[in-house]
């Protein structure tokens, strides 16, 4: 049974409830809209390297499955071995972004079979403006836990001025961590349901989350609307009918969103350890492996604790609103590179949840997210932003 939950309507206003459909990735073409990162993890410094995609369909990382999904994953079947002191180590894994923007007025719903999950493995499904450096122009975390977490957590990450506005009675469905959009972990919500993430997700087949982002603000939720499994690619979304989002931050005075995010590209990676799953601290509250150290106990070794580290999405497909005014839409925007752009490199800052304790390596300048010369990739979809 894939999870369906249906709540209150998200909204919050005159904001016409009517998405069109824009893209779809899926089957055969799901690749062709992304980038492959194609560097090591120099921005969460996970014991990975992101190949690019002649790499990664070599090697069978990425490729579209008997069922026709996107099946986008972490190397499973090499043996690494420690090196030399100093010498690292990496197992190979796959970071994609889309050759797409996506502005506000725009829905997004990923509709996926399985999350990667599992000691030291870190993925991620989000947003991120790349006119600027990071976090200039705004991150949305959509889908995002790490080791044996079982559920799953959103958040934004701006610059300072803009907060989660808590309305009561609430307007959503997680708890609330804290406010503040500009500090490390961003202003961020936890999804309570085991469901959401992990073992329990793809037990429950699966599920759809979901990303609107309107002027009026933005709404991210998990569960399944019943008028999203009877979606085709060309049917428009009415979004009235939806119940409660995860995670609502309404714009207003605590958060010009559409200041705050400008149009946003998307980002799906699996990393391992790293700045946040690594934490010795962190890594040891879910984990309990023989010596206690993320990247012994599981980068090493022959991989076969990896059978987990997949992602297998259905789709990821765009709307926009039907009363999005054309500034909004979708592009390719202007600040964004192109297929044969060779020199855009977008910085951005990313500090994970519980990160604010741990120092991140020297060399990472403050753990930074680098976009190297790429083409954009297109879209995912845990959650759903409703800007109000
Ligand atoms: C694994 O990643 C951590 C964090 O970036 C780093 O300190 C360590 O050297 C890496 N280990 C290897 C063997 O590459
Ligand atoms: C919100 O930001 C946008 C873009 O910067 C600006 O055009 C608009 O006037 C702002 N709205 C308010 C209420 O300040
Ligand atoms: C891989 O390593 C694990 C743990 O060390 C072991 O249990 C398993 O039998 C190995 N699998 C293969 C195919 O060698
Ligand atoms: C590798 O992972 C896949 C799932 O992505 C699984 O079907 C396969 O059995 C795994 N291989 C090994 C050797 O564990
Ligand atoms: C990450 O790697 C890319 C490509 O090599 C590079 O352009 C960028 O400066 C690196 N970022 C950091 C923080 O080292």
């Amino acid at each position: 049974m894939r999870v369906l939950f249906l709540v209150l309507p998200c909204l919050l206003g005159h904001v016409a409830a009517i998405y069109n459909p824009v893209t779809e990735y899926a089957g055969d073409a799901f690749f062709d809209k992304f980038a492959y990162y194609g560097n090591v993890d120099n921005t969460t410094w996970g014991n990975v390297t992101f190949l690019n995609q002649a790499d990664a369909t070599v090697q069978q990382l990425t490729f579209v499955n008997g069922a026709g999904n996107a099946i986008i994953k972490v190397d499973n079947t090499t043996t690494l071995t420690a090196g030399a002191p100093g010498v690292a180590v990496n197992r190979n894994s796959v970071r994609l972004t889309s050759l797409d923007s996506y502005g506000m007025g725009s829905l997004i719903i990923i509709d996926a079979l399985h999350i990667p999950f599992g000691c030291s493995v870190w993925p991620s499904f989000w947003t991120v403006g790349i006119e600027t450096e990071w976090p200039l122009s705004g991150e949305i975390d959509i889908i995002e836990a790490i080791n044996d977490m079982n559920n799953n957590q959103v958040a934004l990450h701006t610059v300072q001025g803009c907060a989660q506005q808590v309305l009561t009675p609430p307007a959503q469905t997680g708890h609330t961590v804290g406010t503040d959009c500009s500090v490390p972990e961003g202003c961020l919500v936890t999804e309570s349901q085991p469901n959401s993430y992990g073992p329990g997700f793809a037990a429950a087949g699966g599920g759809v989350y979901a990303l609107q982002m309107e002027v009026s603000g933005i709404c991210l939720r998990p569960n399944v609307p019943p008028n999203i499994q009877s979606a085709t690619t060309s049917t428009p979304i009415d979004t009235s009918t939806w119940g409660l989002p995860t995670a609502a931050y309404p714009a207003g005075a605590s958060c010009n969103v559409t200041q705050f995010f400008p149009p946003q590209n998307l980002v799906l990676l699996t990393t391992l350890c790293g700045v946040w799953a690594g934490v010795p601290s962190i890594y040891t509250s879910t984990c309990h492996t023989p010596t206690g150290d993320c990247f012994t106990d599981n980068v090493l070794g022959n991989g076969s604790n990896y059978a987990d580290a997949y992602w297998e999405i259905r789709y990821i497909r765009t709307y926009l609103s039907s009363s999005a005014v054309p500034s909004g839409a979708p592009s390719p925007t202007a600040g964004s590179p192109t297929a044969g752009d060779t020199t855009t490199v977008i910085t951005s800052t990313v500090v994970k949840t519980g990160l604010p304790t741990v120092a991140p390596p020297a060399s990472s300048a403050g753990t930074r997210r680098v976009w190297a010369p790429v083409w954009l990739l297109a879209l995912v979809g845990s959650l759903l932003f409703f800007m109000l």
